[in-house]
């Protein structure tokens, strides 16, 4: 045990966590070109293209220091604010952690708040300064950042650059230095921490666990603490790229275990392993049920895909268990789904899963968070409202209750204003505000998750002209005055664009989703009136007039080809129409509500 280092990388996305841990690889040659192209085939493609780690992975690799043979566990860690809970477990396995910083940005939110966490659970920090080779480098004045933030010297700094080497070989030198091997107790009933879980359609589910006491052995029947079920241990073994599959993993090392566990729901991040025969007395502390924090509703734009989408939804759920869904009807959609997910990002991937690997063409309606409703019959019983439809009758509705988060923006000093005015908009209120160097600022804010679904990310980068970071974490449900306000499309109140506003902003944003929802809908044969109403009071309309006549059949009358283009055009607009009554609404509306700014 006293060989082993297990560590984490903290960073922020782009500042080089993958192409250092790419070259740490190198350098301990633990990767054989040939394997590192099969390993590349293997990711998920929409992981590799958006360049976000959305799954973490553990990775082992051997480094000699003074003649001894060491082994050194890579825990990876998700690096998008929808993750934050298996941040926390990847760090709660590890005793240390890299902090990356790229010397020409400086710190930012995400970096921030994963090294709090990381703080928390004692890690041993080694901050790293990445991306010297870069003349725009800085690290002079990121250094002394770096110093501010976790009251280091200037002298434990590292600078390195992923990109040609330099300074990586230091940098493993200071992982057996600086951070402590494993404690634990080999001999002490079976603790292992699952951290992490990935999918694979031939042998189940992978469990990525750390051994915290005693030994997990190959052919040992297993339980799982929090979930309570029993498996055999088929195979366990440790992970270097390629699987390597081992007799038994002892207390302090991190491993794999297939026991032909086929849906991503029995493994829980967080859920403790213990042997069926001599079961360890506690589960490791901090287990938590991961919720979803965002829900809208899915439907095919088809009405005859309902059964496809429910299938390509059970299939992504096998190797995607943060995603939850039931059925749900609307009254202007159809049949179609009511979908769970960790956050906005969350979001827009699966939809995106379903449409490239499921062939799906889906609409989407607006998001929502989830509210807590006490009604005056029985004021203690709290109901759960996922979707603004089964929002109680504001007549018979004792209170209500939204969920909130404490939001973290790192920007230039210069930019603290329009962000504080931007959050306060957004019914936040400032809790913290501390100046990391005399540029940079954080500014810390309670707000309710709420008003991040709604076009929070966007007008923060466009405020920040860019400089800015966020990062947020929730803290509970507070009570809330908040009204549905209902769209009705020639007077027919259309389910799917209803929305819970709070009270003060209601009127406001209903004027701009009927002016929104006039430029979205595209002009039809007769008049359309486009209403918004809070109840049976009406507070907005506006009216989009009927065309006139077909004018694109005289512009492309006389040529073939060109028209032919345009019935293509149409055909693929159609697609993401729907029929709502007599209107044909497009899918950019369903999202109006979004982007009213
Ligand atoms: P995510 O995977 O999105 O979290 O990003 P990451 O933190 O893993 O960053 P990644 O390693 O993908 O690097 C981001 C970009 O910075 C890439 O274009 C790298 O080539 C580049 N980069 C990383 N390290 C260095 C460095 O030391 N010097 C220079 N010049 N570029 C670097």
């Amino acid at each position: 045990m006293k060989n082993i280092r297990n560590f984490c990388i903290i960073a922020h996305i782009d500042h080089g966590k993958s192409t250092l841990a790419d070259r740490m690889l190198d350098i301990t040659a633990t990767v054989t070109e040939r394997e590192k192209q099969d390993q590349l085939l293997d990711n998920m493609d929409l992981e590799r293209e958006r360049g976000i780690t959305i799954k973490s992975h553990a990775i082992q690799m051997n480094h000699n220091y003074n003649g001894e043979a060491y082994k050194f566990n890579l825990i990876d860690t998700p690096g998008h604010v929808d993750f934050s809970y298996e941040v926390s477990r990847s760090i709660a396995a590890c005793e240390g952690a890299l902090l990356i910083v790229d010397a020409t940005q400086g710190i930012q939110a995400q970096t921030i708040s994963n090294l709090y966490l990381a703080l928390e659970h004692d890690l041993e920090i080694i901050p790293i300064l990445n991306k010297i080779d870069l003349p725009s480098s800085n690290p002079e004045e990121i250094g002394d950042q770096i110093i501010d933030l976790i009251g280091c010297t200037r002298e434990d700094i590292l600078l390195a650059s992923a990109k040609t080497g330099e300074g990586v070989a230091e940098i493993l030198d200071a992982i057996v230095e600086r951070i402590p091997a494993p404690e634990g107790d080999p001999e002490a009933p079976l603790q292992a921490l699952i951290f992490d879980s990935v999918f694979n359609s031939y042998r189940g589910i992978e469990a990525i666990f750390r051994v915290k006491n005693g030994v997990i052995k190959k052919g040992q029947r297993v339980k799982f603490m929090n979930t309570g079920k029993e498996y055999d241990a088929d195979e366990i073994g440790t992970l270097k790229l390629v699987k390597d599959p081992q007799k038994q993993i002892s207390a302090g090392d991190v491993g794999y275990i297939i026991s032909g566990i086929k849906e991503a729901k029995e493994v829980k991040v967080g859920d403790t392993i213990t042997s069926k025969e001599s079961p360890a007395t506690t589960a490791i502390a901090g287990f938590e049920e991961v919720k979803p924090m965002v829900y809208a509703g899915i439907y095919p734009v088809d009405t005859d895909e309902f059964e496809e989408l429910r299938t390509s939804l059970e299939k992504l759920q096998l190797n995607d268990a943060s995603l939850t869904f039931e059925a749900e009807t609307s009254a202007a959609l159809g049949f179609g789904f009511r979908c769970g997910f960790l956050g906005m990002l969350h979001m827009e991937i699966i939809q995106e899963r379903l449409e490239r690997e499921f062939n799906m063409t889906v609409i989407t309606t607006v998001p929502n968070v989830s509210y807590y409703a006490y009604t005056k019959k029985d004021p203690d019983e709290r109901l759960i409202v996922n979707n603004p439809s089964d929002y109680p009758d504001p007549a018979i509705l004792e209170r209500i209750e939204e969920p909130y988060i404490k939001a973290q923006v790192i920007t230039k000093s210069e930019f603290v204003g329009a962000v504080m005015t931007l959050c306060i908009e957004k019914r936040g209120e400032i809790v913290g505000q501390t100046y990391l160097t005399s540029e940079r600022v954080e500014l810390t804010f309670d707000m309710p998750l709420a008003e991040i679904v709604f076009d929070f990310y966007d007008r923060l980068k466009t405020i920040s002209k860019g400089y800015a970071s966020f990062d947020y974490h929730p803290v509970g449900y507070r009570a809330s005055n908040l009204v549905k306000v209902d769209i009705l499309l020639n007077a027919e109140p259309v389910d799917a664009l209803s929305a819970l506003i709070h009270k003060s902003k209601a009127e406001d944003i209903g004027r701009k989703m009927c002016v929104k929802l006039k430029e979205l809908i595209p002009r039809q044969q007769f008049l359309i009136a486009i209403q918004a109403a809070i109840g049976a009071k009406i507070i907005s309309r506006e009216t989009l007039s009927a065309l006139r006549k077909d004018v694109t059949a005289k512009c492309y009358g006389g040529d073939i080809s060109r028209k032919r283009k345009l019935l293509e055009k149409q055909k693929a607009g159609k697609k993401r129409m729907r029929q709502l009554g007599n209107v044909e609404v497009p899918q950019q509306a369903f999202l109006a509500v979004l982007k009213l700014n």
